[in-house]
């Protein structure tokens, strides 16, 4: 395409719009704010905070840190928390017995974190993965992951969060049809009010490296036919976008009430389709590889920190998110002023 001399558009001179502060935010199409964060954290058994290697500025937190950061996120104007647990290897077992332990930390942290405020949604994984030995989302049978009876796994886990004051299922296993089961048994056990966002486009991503550190998960790929190397069979192939809005079809088909996309940033492509193909909330996670490249960067002095965090999570609204999952919530709300 030949364009004509500039000249020939005399008129048109974007730069107007953007030659000060009071002008550049009065034309601004999309607003960050704490009410679009939802707070990545994990919890662990023991006492105080343990610092997560790979993740500089993030540790596990205690279940009397994690009621203190939900009075933190209530003052910080962030609506919702989610949990994520570090197991202590002896109570996991190859399948994930323990992932529906109504005595245990995930129970433990969500009733403390509710006792502490109420007023903030607590949201929490529903997959056997921190809990089994092996580290994968479900039973794993003759080098398979096997679908159906892992999720009566994983109902029983995810009745088990409710029952325990969590306000959000989030599946993040990949079976299929988990969304339909997890809505029918809320509904049998009365418990209609329980929201369930869904995983529903999560790729098998390299990204996901410094969470497996965060929450002790098992070594994927031990040589052994029943441990297979990574999540493919199960999680989407990052290759694939149409893919991507049948399994938001069928998650919302099922039963979910709001719907993810993850990782985050190299997946906004994806979360912009989801957002235009679909009426509903739609969220990304930036997850911990995405807070971890970043923070590298920062602290090699490559980026400016504080920018580029709210750039990035910027980006997320900008592809029309409702909202972001981020290991930055504390400190982006605070950033933002709150
Ligand atoms: C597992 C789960 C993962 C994350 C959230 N839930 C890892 C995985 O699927 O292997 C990743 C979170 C992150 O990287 O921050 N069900």
């Amino acid at each position: 395409m030949t364009l004509p001399p500039l000249a020939a558009y005399p008129a048109l001179r974007l730069r107007r719009l953007r030659q000060t502060d009071w002008v550049r935010r009065l034309v601004r199409e999309s607003v960050l704010t704490p009410a679009d964060l939802i707070w990545s954290m994990v919890v662990h058994e023991g006492e105080g905070q343990v610092p997560v290697g790979s993740m500089p500025g993030i540790s596990r937190f205690s279940v009397k840190d994690a009621a203190a950061a939900a009075r933190e996120a209530r003052d910080l104007g962030i609506p919702a928390i989610a949990v994520f647990p570090h197991i202590d290897g002896a109570k996991k077992d190859a399948e994930g017995t323990l992932a529906h332990d109504a005595d245990g930390l995930v129970a433990r942290a969500v009733k403390a974190m509710k006792d502490a405020a109420p007023e903030v949604g607590i949201m929490c994984d529903v997959a056997l993965d921190p809990f089994t030995t092996h580290g994968h989302d479900g039973v794993v049978r003759g080098g398979r992951i096997v679908n159906d009876e892992t999720i009566e796994r994983l109902v029983h886990q995810g009745i088990m969060q409710a029952r325990a004051g969590c306000d959000i299922l989030a599946p993040s296993d990949m079976m299929d049809g988990r969304c339909g089961a997890l809505r029918t048994a809320l509904e049998a056990e009365g418990l209609q009010d329980v929201m369930i966002m869904s995983y529903a486009a999560k790729y098998a991503s390299a990204f996901y490296g410094p969470y497996r550190e965060a929450i002790g998960s098992g070594k994927l790929g031990s040589g052994d036919v029943e441990n297979p190397g990574d999540k493919r069979t199960y999680q989407m192939d990052p290759a694939n976008h149409a893919e991507a809005l049948r399994e938001v079809a069928l998650d919302i088909a099922e039963g979910a009430d709001m719907v993810m996309v993850k990782p985050g940033l190299p997946y906004l492509d994806i979360v912009r389709q989801v957002v235009d193909a679909f009426s509903l909330p739609t969220f990304a996670f930036q997850v911990s590889g995405e807070y971890a490249m970043l923070m590298a960067a920062a602290q090699n002095g490559w980026l400016d920190e504080e920018r580029a965090i709210l750039e990035s999570l910027g980006a997320f609204k900008r592809a029309g998110a409702a909202g972001v999952i981020t290991y930055f919530a504390p400190r982006a709300a605070r950033l933002l002023g709150a």
